[in-house]
């Protein structure tokens, strides 16, 4: 089987680029080769190397800048997976493709389902959002992973953000009134790739993507609040020895406003792919134990 993989720069891009192997080929394509912001050559690359499956986890995911830069923040988000779904009907390919639970508003008092209405609060969640559609508007089979407060070792994160401070700081001061489930990048390589493996022991691979074809939730399982993530952080790694206070949203304000209540239900993920990914501690624990930062 041959892959193609945009945005192996990324968290997730990079967690997938060495798990994918086992089931092909992959063509791990960044920024320098393909500018996503650019429709024909988006739908170029993918002409191009004619691959059987494409797994898209490029994307705008400056939230806060997207509020200044909605040009920028729709080409990648919204447009640019529209052209690698339509074209990957064209060839006969399938679209694995990542959103976010910043297409819910928060509002809810229990974990947002695949059948609830998005309500985007800001520029970067309504971008995702249209994505969403025109990746299922194509035809194309396609699954749409919904993830949340993303992470690794690698890239722009909380985790490595909690882990300088922490280091740096005598004290820090953390927002306690988010609730979501942070979700290592590792975790999510880990559940597509066993998605694309099924797909294969399926037999018919195009066949078994297009059954299956929607919007699924995927997230490290239970929920915190990124105070509390930031103290189970600190608990791994004693020399983080800054002490962290709980503070309101309200008391840090940003440009992009953020949903209160992010949890997203896994079940429909469970039933269609028998998959659920690890609860959010054991995954950090995990993310840390893999290697020391770069
Ligand atoms: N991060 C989170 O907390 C979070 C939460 C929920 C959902 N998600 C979703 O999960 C997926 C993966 O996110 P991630 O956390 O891995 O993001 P990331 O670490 O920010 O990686 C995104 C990648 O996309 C690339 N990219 C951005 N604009 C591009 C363009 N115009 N052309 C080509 N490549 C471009 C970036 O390249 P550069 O490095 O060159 O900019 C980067 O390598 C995305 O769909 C995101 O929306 C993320």
């Amino acid at each position: 089987m041959k892959m193609l993989l945009t945005g192996v720069q990324g968290q997730v891009g990079s967690a997938l680029l060495p798990l994918l192997p086992v089931l092909g080929t992959v063509v791990g394509l960044d920024r320098t080769h393909l500018d996503l912001a650019d429709p024909d050559a988006v739908r170029a690359a993918v002409l191009a190397h004619h691959p059987q499956v494409i797994l898209n986890a490029a994307a705008y995911t400056a939230v806060d800048r997207a509020e200044t830069e909605p040009g920028q923040a729709h080409a990648v988000n919204a447009v640019a997976p529209g052209i690698l779904a339509e074209t990957a009907r064209h060839i006969g390919a399938a679209l694995i493709h990542y959103s976010t639970d910043y297409v819910f508003d928060g509002s809810a008092s229990r974990p947002y389902t695949e059948t609830d209405t998005p309500h985007p609060l800001g520029v970067y969640g309504q971008s995702k959002w249209q994505g969403e559609q025109a990746v299922l508007a194509s035809g194309a089979p396609a699954l749409v992973l919904r993830t949340s407060w993303v992470y690794s070792l690698h890239g722009h994160n909380f985790l490595r953000t909690m882990l300088r401070l922490g280091k740096e700081r005598d004290s820090l001061q953390v927002v306690d009134d988010q609730w979501g489930a942070p979700t290592w990048a590792g975790s999510l390589a880990r559940a597509t790739t066993h998605i694309l493996h099924q797909a294969l022991e399926a037999g018919d691979f195009h066949a078994f993507l297009e059954q299956h074809s929607g919007i699924y939730h995927m997230t490290n399982g239970g929920a915190t609040t990124w105070f509390d993530f930031a103290r189970a952080i600190f608990a791994l790694r004693p020399e983080c020895t800054a002490r962290v206070t709980p503070i309101p949203a309200s008391a840090w304000p940003s440009p992009a406003r953020r949903p209160a209540n992010s949890r997203l239900d896994n079940r429909k993920l469970l039933e269609h792919f028998h998959c659920r990914l690890p609860d959010w501690e054991d995954a950090l624990q995990h993310c840390l134990e893999e290697g020391t930062l770069p």
